[in-house]
């Protein structure tokens, strides 16, 4: 008889579903079952919108450094990240051991969850939450509390602490959030922090921070709070998605302790050096950022104008609505634009829809007036 591996596994598999990403664009177009011939047609002239990437590109130094680190790629990384830390010290005001580098910022919220809680303990979230959270709960063997949002879309600060027992280890907080779109001012993190005790881990994940910064107070110089671990990416704005970088700030203290649950050389060297050098190209960033922020209020006008827009979001995404949402995200894939639906959110009648280029957006808008009832 063939095993059951489920059974075999730890308790928690089974309650695990594997985390579903935006699609691959080879793979949707598998999908519509084309030939391998035509799918190598079609690639580039399919649009994805569907996980949050800078459309862009990577900032120009960064494709030179990753060249030149190619070609040491056959030695092992820098398991410290010597450099890169050296960096973002410098960027943010804090000390080397204040830092803590990650395969994404995936790994590091995935590390800092396995760290602090297992069987018996709880980890807060929104319900509406990157899903991530949930899962790394889950596969770490501790109890997931998810709170819902006040107006569907936004964290609600007070049922979250009211949700708070003495076996809360870790709260989560994106903020802004994905998918909702919806934004925390400072004052009212702080306000909330105030009422946690020190030893509560809250993880700020701040993945689209550079989309805000000119709104936002600095929180990692602005929050105060003994457990707070702000982690942030080089994903979205910095471009470099595919590389998987990202990074935890906290107390030195808190850092060692995730440091002992982290591998050796958990980020390649190759991500390192484009890390370093994107960096160093912060006006491409910005001018990048601010494109995008440019477009996607072009987008939120063009949705808002069909009575398609959902809500308004702070990200590099808009939020599509509509009752058909289902059946529009398999009508724009014919039409040669994926874009993510968030029913796994709850929330079946909206696509989130990242920010592309003109170029992309305008596909968008051309595949939706087509596509729509
Ligand atoms: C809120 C949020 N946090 C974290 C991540 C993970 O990003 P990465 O692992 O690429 O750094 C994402 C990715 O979409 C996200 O939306």
């Amino acid at each position: 008889m063939a095993t059951d591996w489920l059974k075999q596994a730890v308790a928690q598999s089974e309650k695990l579903h594997p985390y579903v990403p935006g699609k691959p664009i080879a793979q949707m177009l598998r999908e519509l079952g084309l030939s391998e011939a035509d799918i190598a047609k079609q690639l580039a002239s399919t649009v994805k919108l569907a996980s949050n990437e800078n459309p862009y590109g990577m900032p120009p130094k960064a494709l030179t450094a990753i060249v030149d680190a190619a070609n040491e790629a056959h030695r092992y990384p820098d398991g410290d990240c010597f450099e890169l830390k050296q960096a973002l010290a410098k960027k943010h005001g804090i000390k080397p051991e204040q830092l803590l580098i990650g395969n994404g910022s995936n790994e590091v919220l995935e590390l800092i969850i396995r760290s602090f809680a297992g069987a018996g303990d709880e980890v807060i979230y929104s319900q509406r939450g990157f899903i991530v959270y949930a899962l790394a709960t889950t596969a770490a063997g501790a109890k997931g509390v998810a709170v819902p949002e006040h107006d569907g879309l936004t964290h609600d600060l007070d049922a979250m602490l009211d949700a708070v027992n003495k076996n809360t280890k870790v709260i989560c907080i994106a903020n802004p959030n994905n998918p909702t779109g919806t934004l925390l001012s400072t004052q009212a993190l702080q306000a909330f922090l105030d009422q946690l005790p020190g030893h509560i881990v809250v993880i700020l994940d701040e993945a689209y921070v550079e989309y805000v910064e000119d709104i936002l107070e600095d929180s990692i110089q602005a929050l105060q709070h003994d457990g707070l671990i702000v982690c942030r990416t080089f994903s979205k704005a910095y471009g470099l998605a595919g590389l998987r970088v990202g990074y935890a700030v906290a107390n030195k203290d808190v850092l060692a302790v995730v440091n002992r649950f982290r591998e050796p050389f958990n980020v390649n060297s190759i991500a390192q050096a484009a890390a370093l050098a994107a960096l160093d190209d912060e006006a491409w960033v910005m001018d990048k950022v601010a494109q995008c922020k440019a477009e996607r209020a072009r987008l939120e006008r063009a949705l808002s104008d069909i009575n398609c827009l959902a809500a308004p979001s702070f990200g590099n995404f808009v939020l599509f609505q509509h009752e058909n949402s289902a059946e529009i995200v398999k009508k724009l894939e014919q039409e040669g634009v994926i874009v993510r639906p968030l029913a796994p959110y709850g929330m079946p009648d909206v696509l989130r829809v990242s920010v592309g280029t003109v170029a992309e957006n305008d596909a968008f808008l051309m595949a939706l007036s087509k596509v729509l009832p």
